[in-house]
């Protein structure tokens, strides 16, 4: 039997440490959870959603994988009923603001000691700058590409003092770090939605318009490191 598991998830899953107990915040079916188990990354997984059905359809994969035993189950709106034991939380597969309501109300996640892996579908860049700006920073960024999307998915710590220029919310300098085959495609994505903005702006005749224009400058300047050792 294989677990039916995305590229995304599995991006996810490349920022688990070997050891690491997992927290999967709006786990839906599990899957991550259970590949996290089952491969023997994870020594044991908390799986929680704020609904009955996603939450109930992971107990059953997890009875059907034969990972019931190391994994826990919580009805919960973002961290609010779970324990706090554990090393690295997954939110995946949710929006900036979901993911913002779920930060802002666990206060207790700004701590050193745990490992954030948000992999956001909407408003990334809002979601790094208000990362910023709550004191955490992203330690780690790579790229997954299911059909024809490209989603992102960040390593984040908690590990206050440090800043994001608004181009650097848009490409950041750790997906430049990791430089991954999908980067060019991925920032062809990104610098075609900043264009769209400014066509926008330019219409309605917006103040705006001139930071987003300092923005795509920079983005446009970071072209020859993302095309240049590419053959
Ligand atoms: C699109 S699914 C993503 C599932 C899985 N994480 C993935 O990436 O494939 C989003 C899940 O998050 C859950 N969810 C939405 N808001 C939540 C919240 N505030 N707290 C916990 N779970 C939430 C939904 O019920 C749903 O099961």
């Amino acid at each position: 039997m294989k677990l039916p598991i995305s590229s995304r998830l599995l991006a996810c899953a490349g920022f688990i440490a070997p050891g690491d107990r997992v927290a999967d915040i709006g786990c839906d079916h599990g899957y991550l959870s259970i590949h996290l188990l089952t491969v023997g990354i994870a020594s044991s997984a908390i799986a929680a959603d704020v609904n009955e059905g996603p939450l109930k359809s992971a107990m059953r994969n997890a009875v059907k994988f034969g990972v019931r035993d190391r994994m826990e189950f919580y009805l919960s709106d973002g961290v609010r009923n779970i324990p706090r034991d554990f090393d690295a939380m997954v939110c995946a597969g949710m929006g900036a603001d979901t993911i913002m309501h779920i930060l802002s109300d666990g206060r207790w996640l700004q701590d050193p000691r745990y490992r954030l892996i948000l992999q956001c579908q909407s408003k990334r860049p809002e979601l790094r700058q208000w990362l910023y700006d709550a004191g955490y920073r992203i330690n780690r960024e790579t790229l997954a590409k299911d059909g024809k999307f490209v989603y992102s998915v960040m390593e984040v710590v908690y590990d206050p003092g440090h800043g994001i220029s608004p181009a650097e919310t848009y490409i950041t300098p750790q997906l430049l770090e990791d430089n991954h085959p999908l980067l060019p495609e991925y920032y062809e994505r990104v610098k075609s939605g900043v264009e769209l903005t400014i066509m926008g702006l330019q219409r309605s005749c917006d103040d705006r318009l001139p930071i987003y224009e300092g923005i795509l400058s920079d983005l446009t300047a970071l072209e020859e490191q993302i095309y240049g050792n590419r053959s």
